[in-house]
This record gives C-alpha cells, structure tokens and sequence, in this order.
C-alpha cells in the first residue's frame, strides 16, 4: 500500500477540544473558532455534540452554535449524537453528518455513555436508520481500540467485534480512536487491521489522543497503510471528561506539517490555522498544545 497524495482531515478541536473544558466558552468564541477553522481550509469540522448537559456542560449550547455559524460551501459539520433524543435534537440544526460513538471497552463503555456495549448498539440503531432516511451521513467513532483506562490493553479482536457491529446497524464510516494515547504504531496498526475486516479503507479514519507523544508516530503508520482520513484539533485541545487523565487529541498544526513535509495535500492553510490555534488558546489563557503552532508562531516577525 502506498502512502496517500491527499489526506483530509476532521477537525474535531470545537468539540473533542473543548468538551473537557472548565471554564465558561461562550458560544460566540465556538462559533468564531469555526469560522477561523474554516477560513483555514478545513472542510469537515465536528462542531459540537447533542449529549445531555448534565453530563457534559459545556456542550448544552449545541443548538445555539450550530445556527450561529455561517455555513460554507463544500464544508461538512458534524455532532454527535449518543441517543434518539439527541438525534432529534440535532437534526433540527441541520448537520451533513452525526456521530454515534461506541467503546471497545465494557467499562469505558459504561463510564462514557451509562450502557454496555451491546446497549449502545440497540441505542444507536435507530438513531443511523432515522439519519440515514433523512440523508444524513453516519459515522461511528471507536474509542478504547488499543487500550482503556479502567480495562487497560485492549485486544484487536474486540476492535473487529465493535466494528462488525457497527457495519451491521449501518454505519456508514468509522473511527479508530486511540482515546488515552497509550497505543503506539504497530497496536495502532492491528488496530486498524482489525476494522478493515469491516470497513474499506475509504471508510475508516484514525483519531489519536497525544497523551503520550506516540499520535504522529501513529499517524504515520497508519498512512502507510493507505489511511487517508484523520481527526485532530486545533492547538492540541482536548480530552475525554470520561477518560481520566486523558489528554487532547494530536494537534491539527502538527498533523498539517507532518503531512505537507511529506508533500501530501491537505487543502489547509497552515499559517491560518495557526491563529485560530493562537486565537483559542489566547482565550483559555494558556500556551498552545502544538509544538509546529508554537515553532512557526515564534518565528513569525514581530
Ligand atoms: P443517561 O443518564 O443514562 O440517560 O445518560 P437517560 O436516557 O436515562 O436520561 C436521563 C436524563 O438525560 C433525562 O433528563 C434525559 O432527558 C436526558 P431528566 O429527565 O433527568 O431531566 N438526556 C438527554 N439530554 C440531552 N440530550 C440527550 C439526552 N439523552 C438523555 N441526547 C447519555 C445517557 C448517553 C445521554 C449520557 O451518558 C451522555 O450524555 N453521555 C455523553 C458522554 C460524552 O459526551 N462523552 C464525550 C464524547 S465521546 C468522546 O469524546 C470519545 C471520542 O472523541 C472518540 C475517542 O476519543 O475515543 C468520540
Ligand atoms: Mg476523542
């Protein structure tokens, strides 16, 4: 397999980044962080999640959001929807695409949704056929599918399991999210092997937490083997609030300059995305999580 000319890339960093925030974000700073994202040339943005706000408060402006962004062409929004009820919330924001997400782990399964794995499935089931009927595009996101916080390593064959379920409901596309960053390249890549007995290579996607610096290198073996799509947020933002010490996921920044290095197009303007990148972490007040972002930012001409 040949390593992709192009790549796209999800950017997840409005929600996987900001979830897990503390502080207040108002939806007026989400909404202009979409706007820079896309200013920036990324063409699929996960915008936020229609999730219950006693569980995680800082996505209840949802609906707000997603009317407050003006929307361009040829950019896909995306939100996640764990339930019916939060399908039929979201449908009414029009996205071009929900997200059901699922756990390869029991355990995470039950801290991050309240069910095991077979429930969330029954749950979902409904949710993909009403998106679907109403043509919105489903995605699926796998989390724990190299190792768990409460269950630790995690076999590829409960990823196969997962994603096999995930085909038979129908989902149309999944993602193969080291939640934790503890996988390094080769569990990655069995990972991955393991969804690709489900899923084309067209339909599957790599979304690495950086906790432990191993998501480039992850990133890299899995575009050796002809993975061409990848989620990553801006200035690094991120974790689970279900994931306990789970940091951000791999900075936007530095995936665009791994990917460009290695002559593969994005379509990203990586000097815009690096303000947006400036512009939300000026605003939660600390540095950015970005090590290309803070290299090319310093060098820039004061
Ligand atoms: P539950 O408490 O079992 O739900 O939560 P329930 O059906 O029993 O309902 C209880 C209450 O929640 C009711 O309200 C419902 O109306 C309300 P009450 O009568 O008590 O006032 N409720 C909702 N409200 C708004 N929107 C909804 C909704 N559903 C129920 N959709 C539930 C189950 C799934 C809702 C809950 O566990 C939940 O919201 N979990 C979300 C967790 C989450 O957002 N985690 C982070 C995203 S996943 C992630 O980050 C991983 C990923 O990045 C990949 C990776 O890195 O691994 C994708
Ligand atoms: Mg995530």
């Amino acid at each position: 397999m040949s390593i992709p000319t192009r790549v796209k890339l999800v950017e997840v960093g409005p929600r996987d980044g900001l979830q897990n925030e503390k502080q207040a974000v108002p939806a007026a700073v989400k909404i202009e962080l979409v706007h820079r994202l896309q200013a920036a040339g990324l063409k699929e943005i996960e915008v936020t999640s229609f999730v219950s706000p006693k569980w995680v408060p800082q996505m209840a402006d949802n609906a707000e959001v997603m009317a407050g962004i003006t929307r361009l062409p040829g950019v896909r929004y995306s939100v996640l929807t764990p339930n019916l009820q939060g399908f039929e919330a979201a449908r009414l924001t029009k996205p071009d695409e929900i997200v059901v997400f699922a756990s390869a782990s029991e355990a995470f399964s039950q801290k991050n949704i309240n069910c095991s794995i077979a429930e969330s499935i029954e749950r979902f089931a409904p949710v993909v056929d009403a998106a679907r009927a109403a043509g919105i595009y489903v995605r699926g996101a796998m989390s724990c599918t190299v190792g768990c916080p409460y269950e630790g390593e995690i076999a590829p064959a409960r990823v196969s399991y997962l994603a096999g379920l995930m085909r038979s409901i129908g989902v149309q596309h999944v993602g193969v999210a080291d939640t934790i960053g503890v996988g390094t390249p080769l569990k990655m890549q069995r990972a991955m092997e393991a969804t690709l007995r489900h899923f084309d290579l067209d339909d599957v996607s790599g979304h690495f937490h950086d906790t432990y610096g191993q998501a480039l290198a992850n990133t890299l073996i899995c575009l050796q083997m002809g993975v061409w799509q990848f989620d990553a947020s801006v200035a690094g933002l991120g974790g689970c609030p279900y994931a306990k010490g789970a940091t951000g996921n791999v900075a936007s920044e530095d995936v665009v300059y791994l990917l460009h290095g290695m002559g593969i197009e994005t379509g990203i303007d990586l000097d815009k995305l690096i303000d947006a990148g400036q512009f939300i972490s000026d605003f939660l007040g600390r540095p950015t999580n970005s090590r290309a972002g803070k290299a090319l930012f310093n060098k820039r001409p004061v």
